[in-house]
């Protein structure tokens, strides 16, 4: 702390922006430090936005994260760096006393997961993933309406993630690396989504596997059907393609037994369908429409809810174990892809 404000680091300069601005918009924080190994001379955004934000005047700049860790006025790190390097760097701030904000996904193993969450455990720090969808205004409506039964006993729930990488590579070209598989790199949104609003645990997992798009990439499926079987009973699946031609989006709908939601991160309304709305002339059930805000990339959100963990002591509902169980959802599906097998899920970390 220091004028009476937790001092944060943002480790990472891609997605790591929109952490910068929530970080600057927030009165229980001072961005004291951005960190990025590029060197100079750093790409056109990169460079571009570290003068949009004023951040060569306002805050130190490191291009090792080894910098933050020995830094100790830092309170609280972003970590926004490519996937392979969360474990390592999250593990590391936390032994160092540093509160971590970690962007999805948590990792890419399943181990390391195991190993981050034991650092939770034993260092006592605080740690969130940062999954979007659990801030996107139509997903967390959705997910009050299931809890209050809106729909009856929900019973079947479908989410997706679509979303073409052909131009998404980043920098270096980083996701275009075999370790990163579709369905836990960036379908991890939709099975976090899943997860959440079902709020159960995930039994077992199967999942289906095709590469149609992105033959250049050495993955060896782009697009997924996972499906997953919750102990409560619910039946899920997720559609994950990372080479589909339409725009990006993550529809998702809920079935119950009394009425259906249609939902996605991107439309200002969601539908709804319930019993009461039975339209006997017709013999059918209408869906009315909803409004609801758009905000997709809801860093504000994680941040404020950081700050309120920190210095409030709210609930984490994203906490480190949500994150490793989302990885495991994820890594159970694609096994099975490609077994063929169904694959049992790991719950316990
Ligand atoms: N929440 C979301 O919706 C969302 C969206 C995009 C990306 N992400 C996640 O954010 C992370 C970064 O993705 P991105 O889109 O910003 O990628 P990017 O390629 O746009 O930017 C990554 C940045 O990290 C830097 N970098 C490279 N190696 C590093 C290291 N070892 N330590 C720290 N920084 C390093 C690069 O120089 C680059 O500036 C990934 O984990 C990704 O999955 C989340």
């Amino acid at each position: 702390m220091k004028n009476g404000k937790l001092q944060a680091a943002v480790l990472g300069l891609g997605e790591g922006f929109r952490h910068v601005k929530a970080y600057r918009e927030n009165p229980d924080f001072e961005l004291a430090v951005v960190c990025d190994p590029h060197p100079d001379p750093l790409p056109e955004r990169l460079a571009r936005r570290l003068v949009e934000y004023d951040l060569a005047n306002t805050t130190r700049r490191y291009h090792d994260y080894k910098e933050i860790v020995n830094d100790p006025e830092i309170d609280v790190v972003s970590v926004v760096s490519p996937d392979f390097y969360h474990a390592e760097q999250c593990i590391a701030l936390m032994e160092a006393g540093k509160d971590v904000l970690c962007e999805k996904p948590m990792t890419l193993d399943l181990d390391e997961a195991a190993a981050i969450a034991e650092t939770v455990r034993r260092t006592g720090r605080n740690f969130m993933i940062a999954h979007p969808t659990r801030y996107t205004p139509a997903f967390i409506l959705a997910r009050k309406m299931i809890a209050r039964g809106d729909i009856g006993e929900l019973f079947m729930a479908e989410t997706e993630y679509a979303h073409n990488y052909r131009l998404a590579g980043g920098v270096g070209n980083w996701r275009k690396d075999k370790r990163r598989d579709p369905l836990l790199g960036g379908g991890c949104h939709a099975v976090d989504f899943l997860r959440w609003a079902v709020d159960d645990l995930i039994d077992e997992a199967f999942g289906y596997g095709v590469k149609k798009g992105l033959l250049d990439w050495p993955v060896d499926f782009d697009s997924y059907f996972a499906l997953y079987k919750f102990k409560n009973g619910v039946i899920g699946k997720v559609m994950c393609s990372t080479a589909v031609s339409r725009p990006y989006t993550m529809r998702s709908v809920f079935y119950g037994t009394k009425g259906t939601i249609i939902c996605d991160n991107l439309s200002p309304e969601m539908q709804l369908s319930s019993v009461p709305f039975f339209d006997s002339k017709n013999d059918s059930t209408p869906f009315i429409s909803i409004p609801v805000e758009v905000n997709n990339h809801n860093v504000e959100a994680q941040v404020k809810l950081m700050g309120d963990i920190i210095l409030r002591g709210a609930e984490n509902h994203a906490d480190v174990v949500e994150g490793a169980r989302t990885v495991a959802a994820c890594a159970a599906a694609i096994e099975a892809a490609h077994t063929g097998k169904p694959v049992k899920v790991r719950n316990d970390f």
